[in-house]
C-alpha cells in the first residue's frame, strides 16, 4: 500500500473526527462538539495529512509561528496502519515545515507515552498548563 502525504490539504469536519475515532484518539477529543471541532480544522496553520487514496489514514494538526514554536496537537493514525512508519512521517514532514530555531511541543495521550521517547523526543520537567476558564491566583 502507499500512503501519500500533504500539507495544508482541506480535510471536512465528517473525515477528522472519523480519523480521530479510528485511531482512538477520538476518546480524548470533543469529537461531539461541531464548533470546536470546525475551529480546530480553521485555525490550525500546519496540517499534514497521510492519505490511502482519497482515504484519510493520519494527521498531524499543529499551530505555530513557523520560527520558534509548533504546538502539535493532534497526532492520529488509523489504527490498521499503526506501526508502519506513518506517525513518523507526518511528524517528519511537520518538522521540516519549520525554521531551524523551532521546538515542536506536545502533550502525549497516555497511549503514546512510550511513543514520543521512541521516536526522539525529550521529556520536559517544567511544563505547565490552565484552563482558559480557570481563574488566576
Ligand atoms: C501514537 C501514534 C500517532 C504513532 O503513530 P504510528 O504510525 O503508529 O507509529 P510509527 O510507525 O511512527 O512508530 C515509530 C516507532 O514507534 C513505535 N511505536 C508506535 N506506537 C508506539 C507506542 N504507543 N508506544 C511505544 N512505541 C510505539 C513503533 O513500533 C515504531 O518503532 P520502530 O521504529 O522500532 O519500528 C499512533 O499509534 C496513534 O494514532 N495512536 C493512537 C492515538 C494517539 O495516542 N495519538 C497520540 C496523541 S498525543
Amino acid at each position: 500500500m502507499s500512503i501519500t502525504y500533504e500539507r495544508d490539504r482541506k480535510i471536512t469536519r465528517e473525515q477528522f473526527v472519523d480519523l480521530l475515532v479510528r485511531s482512538t484518539l477520538g476518546e480524548r477529543r470533543p469529537i461531539d462538539d461541531d464548533a470546536c471541532i470546525d475551529a480546530m480544522l480553521a485555525n490550525a496553520n500546519l496540517t499534514i495529512t497521510a492519505w490511502d487514496g482519497d482515504h484519510l489514514v493520519g494527521v498531524a494538526r499543529s499551530v505555530t509561528d513557523f520560527a520558534y514554536c509548533c504546538y502539535l496537537s493532534d497526532l492520529a493514525v488509523d489504527s490498521g496502519l499503526q506501526r508502519a512508519g506513518v506517525g513518523r512521517e507526518l511528524i517528519r514532514l511537520t518538522q521540516a515545515a519549520l525554521g531551524p530555531k523551532a521546538k515542536l511541543i506536545l502533550l502525549s495521550a497516555p497511549k503514546a507515552v512510550g511513543y514520543y521517547p521512541r521516536v526522539g523526543f525529550t521529556r520536559h520537567e517544567n511544563a505547565y498548563m490552565i484552563n482558559a476558564t480557570e481563574p488566576l491566583r
